[in-house]
């Protein structure tokens, strides 16, 4: 059953995948004018929050890999940029395993107190087997990881909520612990926001049952569509709502031929050889279960190009085209839209300028239209 979110009121949210791994978005030789530095990223996040960007997601690579030579670490990343700007949420990726989540909950708690609330974190499980074994941590199987990743969102979220909290479960333990501050007040969040990454069926359970958002993969509509069905049944049998963030890289040029034309020169100058060894070393994600529904499990060569499958949301084409696009989405059920660029302070700062007032207009055309067939619905909380 496809629900249709015509009229909902609440705008769209805009995210950018923080460029703290060198090489850019895209696995290819094509020129970016995108840098992984410090200083490129303190300018990007406040261009960001300028035009109407409302999230930023560093991202957690700890190896030199397929096009990701060097990497700045993204509890820290994120802190440096939270401390920079002035309303943007800056969404940190972690894996179970690596971190500890008391430790974690308290870093994140420290850093949602400097920046008056705007701390997150992203719950990802993993496909990059050798972050474990060569620090000699073990690496579980992939459902495993995901009832890891489970207990480590249920004891972030009873550390940021209760006093003297306790767990006992398969992987973590919490005896009578109490974090002090706790998180900084914001009307209506009770805690540090929690995205969890990742499609497979593990991940869509945890998507339902436990976060507050879920990250898909770069999906067609009928692709995203699908998960969205799954995810809210699952959740609505939890008695919980989720939300729902897409990835897309946005190709957004005067022409649709244009913008198509940039995606083929991408795709045709890949590294095809980091592309290749990026497809072996995710073999450990989706197409490693038996449904084969998680991420990566259908991808081409020209899809992993931009390894997260950004290609798949077709934002390639006018402002007027990819805004139209991202409204169909949004009546497909999606509340966020994270976005990466191939030139990421030129086309952030453009997007931000042409084609998010243009989805504001079209979300007012909806509005007015869906008030006027009585059929608005309200703003989701
Ligand atoms: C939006 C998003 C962001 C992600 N960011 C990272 C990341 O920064 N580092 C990482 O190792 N994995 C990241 N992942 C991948 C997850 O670790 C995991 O391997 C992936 O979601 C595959 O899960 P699946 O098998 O459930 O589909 C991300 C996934 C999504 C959807």
């Amino acid at each position: 059953m496809t629900q249709q979110h015509i009229g909902r009121r609440e705008p769209l949210k805009f995210a950018y995948w923080v460029p703290n791994v060198s090489g850019g978005l895209v696995v290819s030789t094509i020129e970016q004018r995108t840098d992984w530095s410090y200083d490129y990223n303190v300018r990007l996040a406040q261009t960001a929050e300028r035009v109407g960007f409302e999230y930023a997601l560093s991202q957690v690579r700890y190896l030199s890999s397929y096009g990701a030579a060097q990497q700045h670490e993204s509890t820290s990343t994120s802190l440096a940029l939270l401390l920079a700007t002035e309303r943007l949420k800056v969404i940190a990726a972690v894996h179970p395993g690596l971190w500890e989540p008391a430790v974690l909950a308290k870093f994140i708690l420290t850093a949602d107190q400097f920046s008056h609330g705007r701390a997150a974190v992203n719950v990802v499980s993993g496909w990059f087997k050798d972050e474990y074994t060569k620090l000699g941590l073990p690496w579980l199987e992939h459902d495993e990881r995901y009832r890891r990743s489970a207990e480590f969102i249920e004891v972030l979220r009873g550390l940021w909520t209760q006093e003297d909290f306790r767990f006992a479960g398969d992987f973590y333990r919490v005896n009578d612990f109490t974090l002090r501050p706790g998180p900084y007040p914001v009307e209506g969040r009770p805690h540090p926001e929690i995205f969890q990454g990742g499609n497979s069926t593990a991940a869509r359970f945890n998507g339902g049952a436990h976060a507050d958002w879920y990250f898909s993969n770069g999906k067609d509509f009928d692709g995203f569509t699908e998960q969205y069905d799954e995810v809210t049944g699952i959740a609505a049998e939890h008695g919980r709502t989720v939300r729902f963030g897409l990835n897309g890289f946005a190709i957004v040029r005067d022409s649709r031929e244009e913008a198509q034309e940039q995606l083929r020169e991408i795709i045709a100058k890949a590294d095809a050889a980091s592309v290749e060894g990026f497809r072996r070393s995710v073999q450990q994600a989706g197409p490693s279960t038996s449904d084969r529904k998680g991420m990566w499990a259908d991808s081409s060569f020209e899809d992993l190009v931009q390894y997260n499958d950004g290609f798949r949301t077709q934002l390639i084409g006018t402002p007027e085209q990819v805004a139209e696009r991202i409204i169909e989405y949004k009546r497909r059920g999606v509340d966020l839209f994270l976005l990466g660029f191939l030139h990421f302070q030129e086309e952030l700062e453009e997007f931000g300028t042409t084609v998010i007032p243009l989805v504001r207009e079209l979300e007012a055309e909806e509005d007015a239209r869906a008030e006027r067939e009585g059929a608005l619905r309200p703003a989701s909380v």
